[in-house]
């Protein structure tokens, strides 16, 4: 394309303003921002940016109003439903070992909030082992394939579908090599990288970054279904004989990636999509919860809903909106298959105001706004749920598996790396007393754990209260256990029955440290 037609379509669509600096730079930079404007779909942007706003304009009391929560049929439970665990762990591994399932993580975010220039995966959040969040997950990976090739005598493989952006494309893949996919065979592990769009004004104008470069930022989780459709993710996955995918965020340290009990407990519902929850029980906890607006599930997001409906309470003095997404989802293949194909066009963006760095195209500076000065346009990976025919939600507890990474130990005592860590050594400790092992002080004296509770009746040993309410500084017992012995406290009694520990405590392929013991 020549630069005059480029010109002209820039014109037409009202954006001629992003070529107003081109005199003034290299060759290099004219040429590399002339190439990055070809790319874009003008008019398509155009679009986007109305139907956002309309959407944004219609009223947030609506969607309140219009909110009821998740019926009790369609929600399974961890802990209400303790007699159909085993089953649907049973259906579930048997999935596995026929390779069916896959994993597909949504890694493409920009960690904004932890303020780290790298990939969140990448983050070592301060374990024993110094571990990072994509070498867990690999792990985890690795032993449920092991645990469903000993339940079902097949050889079987969980392939890794790891979804990254512009930004985080490069670094991640190096990571994995740099780290020989952590024990998983590279062919298992498929990389695809999710679109950006531009950040605009109010008034539909492409902000400049630079003189030379776009303001541009990842089109949100839900720019998952456009990148499976452009990087033939979907044949991909049809050619391996995948029939059910987990789809998670990277930032959960206690996610249970191919939970054999949430994917078989959606097969056995006959469900095509599912969502995995936990209670919400502070109404300004930013998550998501999971609900019917005009009768069809959705996600309302933490951003999207108001105050006073967030704390709306039942009779029960439960909040009544209480099923926090925990982005953790179940997808059949074929439902998958029709999303990419034909709802994915439908799925709106959703509008988030921000201050936004840029250019003023008439002075040559760099504006830092300190209000709102224009929007990012994302779409949202749950926004799928209205299409399903068979939607189903299962709820975990919150302790055993979800505690996120989202904001430095400096911003505040919330979902931080040292919460992280917290409550991923707290869940092994119970693990360790699970299994009959013993934790002592200094003074050799046993340290009394506290049994949990569940609908009255005890349900296990709990080293601790809920760690994601603790204080940042209020220490647990070191205690990590590495994936590759155990994936859910499972095959610990071996190392740990009727025997005495002192923290700091790993256990790990090599077998049991106690580090002060070992003088480490
Ligand atoms: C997300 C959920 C929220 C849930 C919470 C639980 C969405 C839209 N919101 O919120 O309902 O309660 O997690 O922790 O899912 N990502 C991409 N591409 C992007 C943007 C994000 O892949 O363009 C990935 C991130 O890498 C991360 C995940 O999506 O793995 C979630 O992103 P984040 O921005 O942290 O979501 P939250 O706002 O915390």
């Amino acid at each position: 394309m020549e630069q005059s037609e480029l010109r002209a379509r820039l014109a037409r669509a009202g954006q001629d303003h992003l070529l107003r600096f081109l005199p003034e730079l290299s060759r290099a930079e004219q040429r590399a921002l002339s190439e990055e404007l070809r790319g874009m779909d003008f008019e398509e942007l155009g679009r986007f940016f109305r139907r956002a706003m309309e959407s944004g304009d219609a009223g947030q009391d609506k969607v309140d109003a219009r909110m009821e929560p998740v019926p009790r049929q369609v929600l399974g439970s961890a802990t209400r439903d303790r007699d159909q665990l085993h089953d649907w762990e049973q259906r579930g591994l048997h999935h596995i070992s026929q390779s069916k399932v896959a994993v597909l993580l949504l890694a493409g975010g920009q960690g904004t909030r932890l303020g780290v220039s790298y990939p969140k995966g990448m983050y070592d959040v301060g374990l024993p082992s110094h571990k990072t969040l994509f070498q867990i997950q690999a792990e985890r990976i690795l032993k449920l394939q092991q645990l469903a090739e000993k339940e079902h005598g097949t050889k079987c493989v969980i392939p890794w579908y790891i979804m990254t952006s512009g930004r985080t494309i490069e670094s991640t893949k190096e990571f994995f090599l740099k780290h020989k996919y952590f024990g998983l065979k590279k062919e298992n592990v498929v990389f695809f990288q999710q679109g950006m769009l531009p950040a605009m004004g109010f008034d539909g104008k492409i902000l400049l970054e630079e003189k030379s470069k776009v303001s541009m930022a990842p089109d949100g989780n839900g720019g998952l279904y456009r990148a499976l459709g452009a990087h033939g993710i979907m044949e991909d996955m049809e050619k391996r004989g995948i029939g059910s995918i987990h789809v998670y965020c990277v930032d959960n340290i206690l996610v249970k990636v191919a939970d054999p009990r949430f994917i078989g407990f959606c097969i056995r519902k006959g469900a095509d999509c599912g969502a995995k929850v936990v209670e919400k029980t502070n109404p300004t906890e930013p998550v998501g919860v999971v609900c019917r607006v005009d009768g069809v599930y959705q996600v309302v997001e933490y951003s999207e809903i108001s105050l006073a409906t967030a704390q709306k309470r039942s009779p029960d003095g439960r909040l009544l909106f209480n099923a926090g997404n925990i982005a953790n989802h179940y997808f059949t293949v074929a439902f998958l298959r029709d999303v990419v194909n034909t709802y994915e066009p439908q799925l709106q963006h959703h509008v988030a105001q921000k201050k936004i760095p840029h250019v003023d195209v008439v002075s040559g500076r760099l504006l830092q706004p300190d209000k709102p000065n224009g929007i990012k346009m994302e779409k949202f990976v749950f926004d799928i749920f209205q299409f399903a025919k068979k939607f189903v939600v299962y709820e975990v507890l919150r302790e055993d598996e979800f505690s996120p990474l989202k904001n430095a130990d400096s911003q505040n005592g919330k979902d931080n790396p040292t919460t992280a860590r917290h409550a991923l050594m707290s869940l092994h400790h119970c693990w360790v007393l699970n299994a009959g092992g013993h934790f002592v002080d200094e003074n050799g004296t046993r340290i009394p754990a506290i049994p949990r509770f569940t609908n009255g009746r005890p349900d296990a040993i709990r080293a601790d209260v809920n760690d994601n309410l603790k204080d940042a500084n209020d220490l647990p017992i070191q205690c990590e256990i590495s994936p590759l012995v155990s994936y859910g406290g499972e095959g610990l009694e071996q190392y740990v029955k009727n025997r005495e520990f002192r923290a700091p405590l790993i256990i790990d392929e090599n077998g049991v440290h106690e580090l002060v013991k070992n003088g480490v």
